[in-house]
């Protein structure tokens, strides 16, 4: 952790990148976020909202945050717990929360598809834009939230997939 802690210190945003497990991040990416604590001010004040948080000393800069994701359903319903997480995260390290890109149909993320390809290709403007300091564009994210597939086709090869991959390894699952 101490590298990571030197590395993260002055830096301009924090990449937090995860397949979503059980609606959220994955113990690794926790376990990281709880060992961020030492970060903190343990001292508690209101804010305007009227919620408590640490204090936060003036002449420290944390870094921004930036939330990557991807999951095995098709619908980005699914990031609703961990996009409602990632903004708490935020508000309690008081720092601002630059951007959410999550991909459903995470399946298909390592296959050569054209639409992941064009995914990819708006991942890399989505790097450069963060990069120079800006928000995600309304273009950007828009393009981020397009499916590979529709719902119904990526569930029925899914399926497949599974079946075929059951039948391989001599497992059984009725369904
Ligand atoms: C333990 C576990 C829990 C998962 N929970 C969810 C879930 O709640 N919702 C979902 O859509 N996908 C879920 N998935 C599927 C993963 O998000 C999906 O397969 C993702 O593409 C995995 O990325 P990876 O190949 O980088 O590990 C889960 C997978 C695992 C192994």
């Amino acid at each position: 952790m101490q590298p990571i802690l030197t590395e993260a210190d002055g830096a301009d945003v924090l990449v937090l990148a995860s397949p979503l497990y059980f609606d959220t991040i994955s113990g690794m990416l926790k376990v990281f976020m709880d060992r961020m604590i030492v970060k903190g001010d343990p001292h508690f004040s209101k804010t305007d909202s009227g919620e408590s948080r640490h204090w936060k000393n003036p002449d420290e800069k944390l870094p921004c945050l930036l939330m990557m994701s991807n999951c095995g359903f098709p619908e980005r319903s699914h990031f609703q717990a961990l996009s409602h997480w990632v903004q708490r995260a935020a508000l309690n390290m008081q720092t601002e929360l630059l951007g959410e890109i999550y991909a459903a149909q995470g399946g298909l993320l390592s296959m050569e598809l054209p639409p992941v390809k064009s995914y990819l290709q708006w991942v890399k403007k989505a790097g450069y834009e963060i990069g120079l300091g800006q928000a995600l564009s309304d273009e950007t994210k828009q393009a981020l939230e397009q499916s590979f597939l529709p719902d119904d086709v990526y569930i029925r090869n899914a399926n497949q997939h599974f079946d075929n991959t059951l039948a391989e390894n001599n497992l059984n699952r009725n369904r």
